[in-house]
């Protein structure tokens, strides 16, 4: 299934470092601290920027913060956050090694759905976050976040289960955590999923080392060339004249 419209930048080119990228990362987390955009920000107790290190490797996407978000400033402490832990420890994805944001970043009121306008104030708040983070994955938790992340709507059931390719970073939809608390079984199915995520994770770095190799290799190949023969090689070339 192909996104409608791709608005992940690729990697720009620019030789951006991690020392700028978080300084840029840290610009937008005061902008959302701050954020007056849309009307969530009047009943807030803290706007939730998210957090997780400049170069993790995955990027998580919740939908909104919810009460314990709301009361401490960070993302998924709450009991949704601890059964995503849990499935992100049994895959080998430590919480650590993530970056974890909400396509919302203010607690809409009783925990309702964000809306759509909402969502739109706030998208270019995670497009900046993961433009500064450039992950190799990100996983959306639940039909909003996938939503957000897209900019329009997707039917979940057919995106769910696969690797969506968007801007050069690999989109794997799961389950919202919050959902296992009505059912169980979903716990199953977003352990696949996020199992998925860990193998794409895998292949995604075997090829980025193969194409690192093969780049090193034709620039030692250029580079040799450029340097003209070996002394070793004039000295055999001229023994055999
Ligand atoms: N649910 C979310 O979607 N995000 C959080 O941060 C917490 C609960």
């Amino acid at each position: 299934m192909k996104p409608r419209r791709n608005e992940l930048a690729p990697p720009s080119g620019a030789m951006v470092g991690p020392e700028e990228r978080r300084e840029i990362l840290e610009k937008i987390a005061t902008a959302v601290r701050g954020c007056t955009r849309c009307r969530l920000h009047a009943t807030r107790i803290h706007a939730v920027p998210g957090e997780g290190p400049i170069d993790a490797p995955v990027f998580v996407i919740g939908e909104a913060p919810g009460r314990d978000e709301d009361a401490s400033g960070r993302p998924f402490v709450g009991a949704a956050g601890k059964i995503f832990d849990k499935g992100l420890q049994a895959v080998g994805l430590p919480r650590e090694e993530t970056y974890i944001t909400n396509v919302v970043k203010c607690r809409p009121p009783a925990n309702r759905a964000p809306k759509a306008d909402e969502i739109a104030s706030c998208r270019p708040y995670l497009l900046a976050q993961i433009e500064a983070v450039r992950p190799k994955v990100a996983i959306t938790l639940g039909a909003t976040a996938l939503r957000g992340l897209l900019g329009h709507p997707v039917p979940f059931k057919e995106a769910r289960g696969q690797a969506i390719e968007l801007g050069g970073v690999l989109v794997v939809p799961t389950y919202h955590p919050a959902a296992v608390l009505y059912n169980r079984r979903l716990e199953v199915e977003i352990r696949r999923d996020l199992r998925l995520a860990a193998r794409v994770l895998i292949s995604g770095r075997a090829r980025h080392i193969a194409d690192r190799h093969r780049r090193d290799k034709r620039s030692h190949r250029v580079n040799a060339r450029r340097r003209g023969p070996s002394q070793g090689a004039k000295r055999s070339a001229r023994r055999s004249r």
